[in-house]
């Protein structure tokens, strides 16, 4: 099985937890549009779920495909969000944000009764980290906001380089025209702490930290797909 087989096989397992009239937060990435491919041919079938995209992009996947949106703002409360993740552990704490859309993303799961994450075997860690830290920060003050992240990473004793995130020429804008800085920190052996410190930085808009908002993930790998709750 290849990556994008073990990806529609997570999506496949998670779209049987989709029920009729449901509210849906959909998520974004690769994995979550096998998830939009799949779930687009459900509602071309007779199924009836309103969606709220997480990104523009899957905005524009979903509107493409026929599957019905509303903004979060109309739908303020939803049943279930459907997300991928960069990493995660078997407590089910999370990296997000390598989409680069981790603030949506955030908002929409939490405005959810339930989020189940879809991801491969190759994204289940011991200990977060090994992927970069998505953290996003209002452009001004980001030096100044660089520089608050780096302190209270080292008081945790994380240290490594923290770079803007680049799109072609420039930085890369988020939907809400925020910045990211990936941190290379390595492993997070205590994740909560350091979500807390970087939520008391004023310049820090969101940060791809997700503790306690996944109520399951299927994990899709060579001999299928399992449960991890
Ligand atoms: C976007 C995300 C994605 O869910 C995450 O990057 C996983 O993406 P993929 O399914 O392409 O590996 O957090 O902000």
């Amino acid at each position: 099985m290849d990556a994008r087989q073990m990806k529609i096989k997570a999506a496949e397992a998670a779209l049987e937890y989709v029920e009729n009239g449901m509210r849906l937060g959909i998520g974004t990435g690769s994995t979550a549009e096998e998830f939009v491919r799949l779930l687009a041919e459900k509602v071309a079938s007779g199924f009836k779920i309103t969606g709220v995209p997480t990104s523009e992009r899957t905005a524009r996947l979903c509107l493409e495909l026929g599957v019905p949106l509303k903004s979060l703002d109309e739908l303020p409360e939803l049943d279930l969000t459907i997300d991928g993740a960069d990493e995660l552990d078997e407590k089910l704490r999370l990296i997000k944000g390598g989409g680069g859309a981790l603030l949506r993303e955030k908002i929409v799961a939490s405005a959810s009764a339930r989020m189940i994450v879809i991801a491969d075997e190759s994204k289940v860690v011991d200990v977060l980290g090994a992927f970069k830290l998505p953290i996003e920060v209002n452009p001004f003050g980001q030096v100044a906001t660089r520089l608050a992240i780096e302190k209270v990473a080292a008081r945790l004793g994380l240290t490594g380089d923290i770079v803007v995130r680049a799109a072609g020429d420039g930085p890369f804008m988020t939907d809400g025209g925020h910045l990211i800085l990936d941190a290379s920190f390595g492993r997070i052996p205590d994740a909560e702490a350091l979500a807390a410190e970087l939520n008391a930085i004023p310049g820090v808009v969101e940060h791809g930290l997700f503790i306690g908002m996944a109520s399951m993930a299927v994990i899709a790998g060579p001999q299928g797909a399992r449960k991890l709750t």
